[in-house]
């Protein structure tokens, strides 16, 4: 007995010793250089400029119309059973995401839900870029036969039988289309489904489908001016990013420990993340293939390639006659990327709280950040199209580095959307 515990006592003094050993062999990282240091001033929150003018939208940056708009963002009445409302999927308390793989409200969605924070910086809406704004967007879910399954018609007709959002809506936007001729305006109308709402908007005359266009697209506006309130909240690595700017050392090691400390030097360095994910919001907002894998039995996603030419024939576009910009000045659509390499390209999204968007990619398809991060170092074949990144060849230690720093981009706190 005496024996044995002493020799057990012997193995854990040797443990011990090769423990500290270990920790003092293990070089703390080193300083950070000049032109590390310019990448991370690029990545942090407070680089980021001021959300630029949507001149497509007169309301954008009125207070009123953004009251009004997340009014509606939370009321169900829109939806064909009464139940649906955009907060369904995006929810304030998950960062306006829902933790799912695809959404779920009438139907399934067809991928992933995004979360909206900080969506108004970007030139391109949804995971293929079909839309071109945040209102023109926002009108899309409403007659999405997944999501609210309803139509223009039934939409406009909650605004005006409802009289403080009419109060409210002619107060930013005049008169509303008086819809009680039901012969001229029927219950429910709206075109491209093939189905019997298209019918009653086909068989519309042109000047009144124009006036309830009008009225439908305000009222995307009025949804935009809303989302674009909800933006990116810091985070523990924007401080930190802030104590290295300062030459705080002391502080940087009070906000990061070592691994978090390598996962960063990888991010913008060795694994090359940056090249995609770069700027305060982590995302260059173009369109990559990164060869992600479907779902076994589903066909791949044709991304991009299927999300321009729907973008261009949305009549709700930039260039089209809903614009409140006279000059339609719309250099986004005019400079469009096109090419083969769209073929399964998806845009890339923020790493903002990118722990808080399970599961991830554009249909959910992996489950964890350690699998995101093993997706990348293999860089399979895609599927479909070509794969843009390269095999890292990382070791496992590497990949639980990047993963520790990937949580270090977790917003500290919401009070914002608490209460909503
Ligand atoms: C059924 C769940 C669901 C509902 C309801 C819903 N959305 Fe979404 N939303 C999604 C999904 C899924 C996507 C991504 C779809 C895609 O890219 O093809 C998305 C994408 C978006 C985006 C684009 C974000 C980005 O970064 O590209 C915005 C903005 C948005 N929704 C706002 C809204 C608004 C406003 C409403 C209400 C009018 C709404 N959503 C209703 C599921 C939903
Ligand atoms: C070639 C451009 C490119 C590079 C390089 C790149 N990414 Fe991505 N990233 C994307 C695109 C595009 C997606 C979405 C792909 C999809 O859904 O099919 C994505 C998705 C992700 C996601 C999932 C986010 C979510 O909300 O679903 C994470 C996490 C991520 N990338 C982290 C990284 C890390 C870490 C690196 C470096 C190892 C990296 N990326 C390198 C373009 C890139």
């Amino acid at each position: 007995m005496r024996s044995t515990s002493l020799r057990t006592i012997g193995v854990l003094v040797v443990a011990g010793a090769v423990v500290a050993w270990l920790q003092i062999r293990e070089p703390a990282p080193p300083p950070w250089t000049e032109s590390e240091v310019a990448v991370l001033r690029s990545l942090w929150l407070e680089s980021l400029p001021a959300l630029p003018a949507d001149r497509s939208n007169k309301v954008a940056d009125d207070p009123r119309a953004a009251a009004f708009g997340q009014q509606l963002f939370f009321d169900p009445r829109m939806s064909a059973n009464g139940q649906i409302a955009c907060s369904t999927c995006h929810q304030p308390v998950r960062r306006f995401s829902d933790g799912l793989a695809k959404g779920q409200a009438i139907g399934t969605s067809k991928r992933n839900t995004p979360s909206i924070a900080g969506s108004a910086y970007s030139p391109w809406l949804y995971w293929d870029g079909r839309r071109d704004s945040q209102w023109s967007q926002a009108l899309a879910p409403l007659e999405d036969p997944n999501e609210h399954g309803s139509n223009r018609m039934q939409v406009i007709r909650v605004i005006s039988s409802d009289e403080s959002y009419r109060g409210q809506y002619v107060s930013l936007f005049g008169p509303l289309t008086d819809l009680a001729d039901v012969a001229r305006f029927p219950i429910a109308a709206a075109p491209g489904l093939g189905d019997e709402w298209d019918a009653a908007w086909q068989a519309m005359a042109e000047p009144d489908r124009v006036a309830v266009n009008t009225v439908f697209s305000n009222i995307g506006k009025a949804i935009a001016a809303f989302e674009r309130t909800i933006l990116p909240v810091s985070s523990r690595f924007d401080d930190y990013v802030a104590a290295v700017i300062d030459a705080d050392t002391e502080r940087q090691q009070l906000l990061f420990n070592d691994a978090e400390v390598r996962g960063l030097r990888l991010f913008i360095g060795e694994a090359n993340c940056t090249q995609c994910h770069n700027g305060p919001l982590l995302t260059n907002n173009e369109f990559h293939n990164t060869g992600v894998l479907s779902f076994s039995g589903e066909v791949p996603d044709k991304g991009r390639v299927g999300g321009l030419p729907e973008v261009f024939a949305d009549p709700f576009n930039c260039l089209g006659d809903y614009s409140d910009d006279p000059e339609r000045h719309c250099p986004e659509l005019e400079f469009a990327r096109t090419g083969a390499e769209l073929v399964g390209a998806f845009r890339t999204p923020s790493l903002r709280n990118v722990e808080g968007t399970a599961p991830f990619m554009h249909k959910g398809q992996i489950a964890t950040l350690g699998l995101v991060l093993e997706h990348y170092n293999e860089a399979p074949d895609a599927m479909i199209g070509h794969n843009e990144a390269k095999p890292l060849g990382l070791g496992k230690r590497e990949i639980r580095d990047l993963a520790s720093f990937l949580g270090t981009l977790t917003p500290r706190e919401q009070a914002q959307f608490d209460s909503m």
